[in-house]
Parts: structure tokens; C-alpha cells; sequence
């Protein structure tokens, strides 16, 4: 494990999540091995990749989480859909919660804590039930989708809400996390969500090979950083032979690693008051930058920037011309997309899989942006509107 910030090194511990002597981003580095072969694994989902995931685990919570479909585009034969909406709670949070609440168990913590944008609180009081581990939820006031909110509160969390943006939430996590210690932290700046989340990768890689773009919405920025380092072990165990750049996509409210990639800066100038309509990547500092940086640079990726009007458009192209419900911030990626075509980042004819990380039932006021053709009518008048309108249309 290598710190970000200050470089400490030290060996592979569950213990340790934030660097022991500056507080700062832990990597872990995983050389996956030597005999590593896809053809022998066994299951499906996340655990699947068992031999790629460092830790030793004596207690493991799982949903059956992970093995969700990579859907092939309807107008491009070069276009796939990773649709993690198909997760148990809705997210691709699941791949990283499997293995953090895991390792929480393992090395004997009983109380968790997360801040989010609705997601990670979801799927974490989900494993924090499945368990049974006492969990709370440090959510920003009024800015998580109902979906998400309602999820957390079946599952049973303690949610307490702070005013402010994510940010807030999240600095505060960070803060519990350093001073109580008793408290297990499920944000992304723990470094063994990410390795669940990796798993994105590897069964990517598993079903159609490496392509040659993966684009990724970003937030805390932790995933685009996760995926490129799942793509990075396999090739260099010589299970594949290359890596897809990897294409950030941030809404411009909120879009400080977007703005410093294309500035070629790297230090992101962070945002204050962060707003879009994708309400999960609504974050202004994202913990993981440096991670995430580090993915989109090495890989020779690149970031976008789309507006709420292009992510709403994106939302409902997916739902009306592929069948894929997912939400604003997944439909990002979409419309990432398809400006990096617009600007020649891309090319029409390279192999692209676009990350769909949460399901559109998450966020039913976002659906309902839709234009929707809702009529009140008299039951007996309906035969003769559908008549009326197929008269119309031949
Ligand atoms: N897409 C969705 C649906 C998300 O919920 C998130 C993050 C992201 C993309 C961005 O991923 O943070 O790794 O860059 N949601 C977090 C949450 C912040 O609290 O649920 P990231």
C-alpha cells in the first residue's frame, strides 16, 4: 500500500484505509497471479474475481452482487452499456460494499458510517443490515433522490442530515473516521471499496476484451479510477494486452477534475456550491481527484464537461431508443459520449463501453422531467383516440 499524498509505504493491511502518518489517499497495489486465467474462475459477480481481490476475508456479506449485463447498443455495433443499475440495490456501489462491509466484519468493527449522495447509502445500509452492523448515513439535506432515501430508510440506517452540499457530509465522515476510530468508514476514500468496484474491469475484459474507450460519470471520482486499475492488473499479468483510455464525464456545475484535464492542470481548482440535476455527481471537491487524475492521464484518456440539459436529453434516449432505464448522472456518460464524437476525442468505429452506474427508479423526479403524453380520458372515448391517431399516422 503507497500513500498518494507522502509516498509512505507500507505492507498490506485491512486496518489501514487513510495513510497512518499524513491522513492521505492509500493505493493498493495488487499483482494479480502469474496463472490468473479467466477460463478457471468459477461463480459470478464480484467474488468471481476472488483471486484478484486482496485481504483476507473470514466473514463475507454478499447480495450477489456484480455479473450485470454489458448490453450491445441498438444503433451501434461498436457501443456497449455496462448496466450496473442491475445491481442488488440499484448501483455499482454493491461491487465496493461487498467488499468493505466484508472487511469491516473481518477485522471485528460493529458501526459503520458513510456520507452520500444517495448511492453508497443505499447499498451501505443494505450490506450494514445483511451484516448486522449498526450504520449511519451522513446525507446533505434535501439534495438525495427519493429513491435513494427511501431505499435507506427500508434497509433501516440512522440517516442524519447535515446542511450544506456532499461535501460537507463528506469532510465530516472523514473527521469521525480520524477521531472516534471505533467507526468504519464506506466512502471511496477507503481503498478496498475500490477493489470491489475494480471487478467493473475484469468482467468487461471477461466478456468482450479490452475496448478501446470506457467512459465513466464522475463524482467523488473514485469508479473511473477503480475500472482503470482493474484494466491496468490484467495487463500486467499478460491476461490482456492493452488499456481503454478511460473518459471522465462531470456535469458543468460540478466538474472541477473535467475542467483541469482540459486545462492540462493537474490540481483541480474545487467548486463550491456544486449544482446539477444528476444529483449523485453534485460534488464540488471530490476526495478521490488525485486517484482519478492519475487514471484519466496514464491511460491517455480524457473529461467532459455536459450540461443538465444534455444529461436529461441523454436520460431519455437511453429509456425510449435502447430500453435502458438509468439515471441522470449514468445518462451522462451518454452524452459524454457523444460530444466526444461531436469533438473528434472519439472515433464512431472504437470499441466504447459506457458505464450506466445507477438505475432511473432512483430518481423518480428525474423520470418525470420526460415529456410524457398522459391524457385524462373517458374509458369510452379511448378506442376512438387510438383509432384517431393510427387514422393519423398511415
Ligand atoms: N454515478 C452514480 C449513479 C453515483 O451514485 C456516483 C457516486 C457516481 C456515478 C460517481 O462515482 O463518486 O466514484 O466518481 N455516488 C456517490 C454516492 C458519491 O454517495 O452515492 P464516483
Amino acid at each position: 500500500m503507497k500513500c498518494l499524498e507522502c509516498g509512505y509505504e507500507s505492507e498490506l493491511s485491512q486496518r489501514i484505509i487513510t495513510c497512518p502518518k499524513c491522513g492521505g489517499i492509500m493505493e493498493i497495489k495488487v499483482k494479480i497471479p502469474s496463472n490468473f486465467n479467466f477460463s478457471m474462475l468459477r461463480g459470478r459477480g464480484v467474488w468471481r474475481y476472488r483471486d484478484a481481490i486482496p485481504g483476507n476475508y473470514n466473514k463475507t456479506v454478499s447480495i450477489s452482487e456484480g455479473g450485470t449485463p454489458l448490453v450491445s447498443s441498438s444503433f451501434s455495433s461498436y457501443l456497449f452499456y455496462k448496466f450496473e443499475g442491475a445491481n442488488p440495490t440499484g448501483s455499482f456501489k454493491d461491487r465496493g460494499m461487498t467488499i468493505a462491509i466484508s472487511s469491516a466484519l473481518s477485522e471485528g468493527y460493529k458501526v459503520v458510517v458513510a456520507a452520500s449522495t444517495g448511492n453508497t447509502a443505499a447499498s451501505a445500509a443494505a450490506y450494514a443490515a445483511r451484516g448486522k452492523m449498526r450504520i449511519y448515513l451522513v446525507l446533505p439535506s434535501g439534495k438525495v433522490a427519493l429513491g435513494k432515501l427511501a431505499q435507506s430508510i427500508l434497509y433501516g440506517a440512522t440517516i442524519l442530515e447535515v446542511n450544506g452540499s456532499f461535501d460537507v457530509a463528506m469532510s465530516t465522515v472523514l473527521r469521525l473516521y480520524k477521531e472516534l476510530g471505533v467507526v468504519y468508514p464506506l466512502n471511496s476514500f477507503n481503498p478496498w471499496r475500490l477493489e470491489g468496484q475494480k471487478t467493473i474491469a475484469y468482467e468487461i475484459a471477461e466478456e468482450i476484451g479490452v475496448p478501446d474507450n470506457v467512459v465513466v460519470p464522475v463524482g467523488n471520482a473514485g469508479n473511473v479510477y477503480a475500472i482503470w486499475k482493474g484494466f491496468v492488473e490484467l495487463m500486467e499479468a499478460g491476461v490482456t494486452s492493452k488499456i481503454p483510455k478511460m473518459i471522465g464525464v462531470q456535469a458543468e456545475g460540478a466538474s472541477p477534475i473535467a475542467r483541469a484535464i482540459q486545462k492540462g492542470e493537474s490540481i483541480p481548482e474545487f467548486v463550491d456550491s456544486p449544482e446539477t440535476v444528476a444529483t449523485a455527481i453534485r460534488i464540488g471537491k471530490p476526495v478521490n481527484w488525485k486517484k482519478a487524475i492519475k487514471a484519466i492521464v496514464e491511460s491517455r484518456g480524457n473529461a467532459l464537461t455536459v450540461s443538465d440539459n444534455e444529461i436529461l436529453e441523454a436520460q431519455k434516449k437511453l429509456a425510449r431508443l435502447e430500453g435502458l432505464g438509468a439515471e441522470p448522472a449514468s445518462a451522462a456518460s451518454l452524452a459524454g459520449y457523444q460530444k466526444a464524437i461531436e469533438k473528434g476525442i472519439l472515433g464512431k468505429d472504437e470499441k466504447t463501453v459506457l458505464i450506466l452506474t445507477g438505475h432511473a427508479l432512483k430518481d423518480p423526479d428525474a423520470m418525470l422531467k420526460s415529456d410524457a403524453r398522459r391524457i385524462l380520458v373517458n374509458p369510452d372515448h379511448v378506442d376512438k383516440i387510438i383509432l384517431g391517431e393510427l387514422d393519423a399516422s398511415s
